[in-house]
């Protein structure tokens, strides 16, 4: 174990502590350009390793926020570079990656309900990427699919609204033909933040940003990729790639502060290629406040959560133990897999965070309310079509994906209902671009409360029905299956809105 201090060469835009919180305005912009220095948090060992003293003294950090370099309080225009990066990911290497703006995860992209949102891009990589902004309405050319490659060396200017009653947790990552998990796997991903100017919460609660990833390496520091043919890489391409070192925000095992009586609002994006989270506090329970786009209508107690990939929740955390506490965030044990290709260690628990209570004698509870927003329903009696989705091992509905063909087509306005069957015994997350949408059932039970939603975990031989309709914008549009592997191999369709 090296003697270097943690974080040695880096300074934060938020306090380390992430003191900075609400919706904030327009940002100083002075204090919000250090994108490019961020390192990662350096701990030692993989997700199974004793907490060290040097381990349990990492303070949890954030991403930086990228500056608005516009001057009109209703535009956001930021610039992001993806490029090659050296940076030390594990204490005491080193490790090629490709970052935005030279940190891994990539800065945090936050904007407002109204805002005009430009994105000015350029690829350094030594092949083409995309930014797709996920979960995120917005026009086709400015989705970031397959379909809009910018090639090595390129800019593109990515323009966008963003539309009100959206406000929510997103995020971003490249989307090229068949090269996504390569290109998440090397560090490509960030958050995005919209926020809503009348957010229902209290906006003294103080929150923090977890992005979720996970990652394998080899002894020298380097990413393991698995040779093409290897026993290893048939089991990715089975199950995704999943990594066994756990990171939060780039930081193995991060320390989280909190005062006995305080609730925190935790934002939470799975942004791992394949694996699934099963987020457990002990001792605790999360007030789950929601989901992929935004606030549900009211809180829902929840002992656990399952967080398959590109699902982002909201949780209050509650700081219910004695002033001195240390409580273990968990990865409870989740069995998405087949038999054949369940990883051994699959039954393990994992750690990715300490949330470590204050001395401090307990602060006075804030009050929650216990209406959120509105979740108005969508109307299945104006649904003019059902489109089934067969999933299948790498397929959908039997085929491959094929940027040339169409496999639904729909008119601008029109509600829909889509029906995933997942014939397999292995778990598939379903996402559509473009459209958000509401699930109305599980094998036929409708689901117990209403949420906005772009991606929907299908569990082994499950059906789960949405309902969605196709608003303000036409063009082609992708849905599937969100285990990247997968969507490489063309576990994908398009759907084109006329
Ligand atoms: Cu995260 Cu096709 O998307
Ligand atoms: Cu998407
Ligand atoms: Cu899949």
């Amino acid at each position: 174990m090296s003697e270097e201090p943690p974080f040695p060469h880096i300074a934060f835009v938020s306090p380390p502590d992430g003191t900075s919180n609400g919706p904030p305005r327009k940002r100083a912009r002075a204090g919000r350009i250090l994108a490019a220095v961020i390192g990662i948090a350096a701990v030692p060992g993989l997700s199974g390793a004793p907490v060290g003293a040097q381990t349990a003294a990492r303070v949890l950090t954030e991403p930086p926020v990228l500056e608005d370099l516009a001057d009109d309080p209703a535009v956001v225009e930021v610039e992001l570079t993806a490029g090659p990066a050296r940076l030390s990911l594990l204490e005491g290497t080193k490790t090629d990656v490709y970052a935005y703006n030279g940190s891994v995860p990539g800065p945090t992209l936050e904007v407002r309900e109204g805002d005009s949102v430009v994105v000015r891009f350029r690829n350094d990589l030594a092949e083409p990427t995309t930014i797709h902004w996920h979960g995120l309405h917005l026009p086709f050319r400015a989705d970031g699919s397959p379909f809009h490659p910018i090639g090595p060396g390129e800019e593109y200017v990515y323009t966008f609204r963003i539309p009100e009653g959206t406000a929510g947790t997103y995020w971003y990552h490249p989307h090229p033909d068949h090269r996504t998990t390569w290109q998440i796997g090397k560090g490509l991903f960030g958050a995005l933040i919209v926020r809503d100017p009348d957010d229902p919460l209290p906006g003294s609660l103080r929150e923090r940003l977890l992005v979720l990833s996970d990652n394998r390496f080899r002894a020298d520091g380097s990413l393991d990729f698995p040779e093409p043919g290897t026993r290893q890489a048939r089991i990715d391409e089975e199950n995704g790639r999943e990594g066994d070192v756990l990171f939060v925000n780039g930081q193995v095992l991060p320390t989280v502060r909190i005062r006995a009586g305080e609730v925190q609002r935790w934002r939470v994006i799975n942004a791992s290629g394949a694996r699934v989270y099963r987020l457990a506090l002990p001792g605790h329970t999360f007030l789950h406040v929601g989901s992929d786009g935004g606030l549900f209508e009211r809180p829902v107690e929840r002992q656990e959560v399952l967080l398959a990939n590109t699902e982002r929740v909201e949780l209050l955390v509650r700081g219910g133990a004695e002033p001195g506490s240390r409580i273990v965030l968990q990865d409870l044990p989740y069995d998405r897999y087949r038999p054949l290709t369940r990883p051994d260690d699959w039954d393990e628990t994992r750690r990715l965070l300490t949330l470590a209570y204050g001395d401090e004698s307990p602060m006075e509870a804030p009050a929650i309310p216990d209406r959120l927003r509105p979740v108005p329903p969508m109307d299945p009696s104006e649904a003019t079509a059902t489109r089934v989705m067969r999933l299948s091992q790498g397929r959908i509905n039997g085929k491959l994906m094929d940027m040339d063909r169409v496999d639904v087509s729909a008119s601008l306005g029109e509600t829909e209902i889509w029906e995933i069957r997942n014939l397999v015994g292995m778990d598939h997350p379903f996402h559509l671009h473009g459209f958000r949408f509401q699930v109305l059932s599980r094998n036929g039970e409708p689901v117990p409360y209403r949420s906005w939603k772009d991606t929907v975990n299908v569990p082994k031989r499950e059906t789960v029905r949405f309902i969605v309709r196709y608003d303000d914008y036409r063009g082609k549009w992708m849905f599937h299956c969100h285990i990247v592997d997968h969507e490489d191999q063309g576990m994908m369709g398009i759907l084109e809105v006329r």
